[in-house]
């Protein structure tokens, strides 16, 4: 018999269409294992502030189709600090909480892998960020809505742009990571991808600009935001002065990329998440993320999720560079 009687839920970090998908997941199969569920407010700051309630099985009706987070989120700040986490597990200990389970990314994952070098009450956490930035699982939930989001988005941007025979920078989320402008730049036929893990490809636009794309009737890079250029804002500054004959437009999707209805990829993906995160308090784990890898549902330790890099697909670039030549 497992020791786990009560259980707290949280999503910290930015927030990604899905997760009250997996705040849904988890409560359901909690309650299904005669386990009491908290949520927590606020991430890691409601810990610290007792931002406490109790979630039964109608508070996580009608939300799996819901962006956005029932629970809310933040980048909390004291949590980093030994204090921090002291005062969180006081009041963890005090509600009788002997399981969380972490909705969120590489930051909210090592704020989990600290806390449980200190203290015995066991984190796992569940990948949810639009970045898809975190080793050890194939997709973060929230991954594949905002894809599909920019998706739509840029091929807007392609009507007009064709219209008029212009180029546009498109800038997409990725503060660190290129893997939303990678995938929907092949999804969108995009002319050219720039991202952080690959450095020089300015040299490559170069070569695309001034070897008479602007035949085409549009041309379309997308930008990842992190990229070593400073955005798309930045981009296009320069090609504007080497390039006058294009006809530059830039626009710099941001936050829209967060938000809306999860896909069902997302929704399914949470499902099995949160489920198997609760099953793995239930197994005494702690400190591990569950993760999604070949379709299957992996365990990974926190200090692999968070340390360890995981790379683009550097395939797909070479192939958006062939079908889009
Ligand atoms: O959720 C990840 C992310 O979308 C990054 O790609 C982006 O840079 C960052 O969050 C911005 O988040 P915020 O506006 O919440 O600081």
């Amino acid at each position: 018999m497992s020791k786990i009687k009560k259980i707290g839920v949280l999503t910290s970090g930015g927030d990604a269409p899905g997760m009250n998908a997996a705040i849904r997941a988890v409560t359901r199969t909690a309650i299904y294992y005669n386990l009491e569920v908290i949520g927590i407010r606020e991430g890691y700051r409601g810990m610290i502030e007792r931002l406490f309630l109790p979630l039964w099985t109608h508070d996580v009706s009608d939300i799996i189709q819901r962006g956005g987070t029932i629970l809310k989120t933040a980048r909390c700040k004291e949590f980093r600090t030994e204090e921090g986490r002291k005062t969180a597990y006081e009041n963890l200990k005090e509600i009788g909480i002997d399981g969380v389970v972490v909705i969120g990314g590489d930051g909210s994952f090592t704020g989990a892998r600290i806390f449980n070098e200190d203290y015995d009450i066991p984190f796992v956490g569940i990948p949810g960020t639009i970045d898809n930035d975190i080793y050890g699982t194939d997709y973060t939930i929230g991954y594949d809505t905002a894809l599909n989001t920019v998706v739509e988005a840029v091929d807007k941007i392609r009507d007009t742009a064709s219209a008029h025979t212009r180029m546009f920078f498109v800038e997409v989320m990725g503060a660190e990571a290129g893997f939303i402008a990678l995938r929907s730049g092949v999804a969108t036929g995009a002319e050219g991808i720039i991202i952080p893990e690959i450095k020089n490809e300015e040299e490559k636009l170069n070569q695309l600009l001034a070897s008479g794309r602007r035949q085409k009737a549009s041309n379309i890079v997308i930008v990842a935001e992190g990229d070593e250029h400073g955005g798309a804002y930045a981009l296009a500054e320069k090609y504007k002065d080497h390039f006058p004959d294009y006809d530059i437009r830039i626009t710099v999707l941001g936050h829209l990329q967060r938000g809306g209805s999860p896909s069902a990829y997302d929704r399914v993906t949470a499902s099995k998440l949160g489920y198997a995160a609760v099953e793995a308090l239930l197994d005494d784990q702690k400190s591990v993320m569950v993760g999604i890898q070949n379709d299957n549902v992996v365990l990974v330790p926190f200090r692999k999720a968070v340390k360890l890099h995981k790379d683009v697909n550097r395939d797909l670039l070479e192939i958006s560079e062939i079908l889009s030549s």
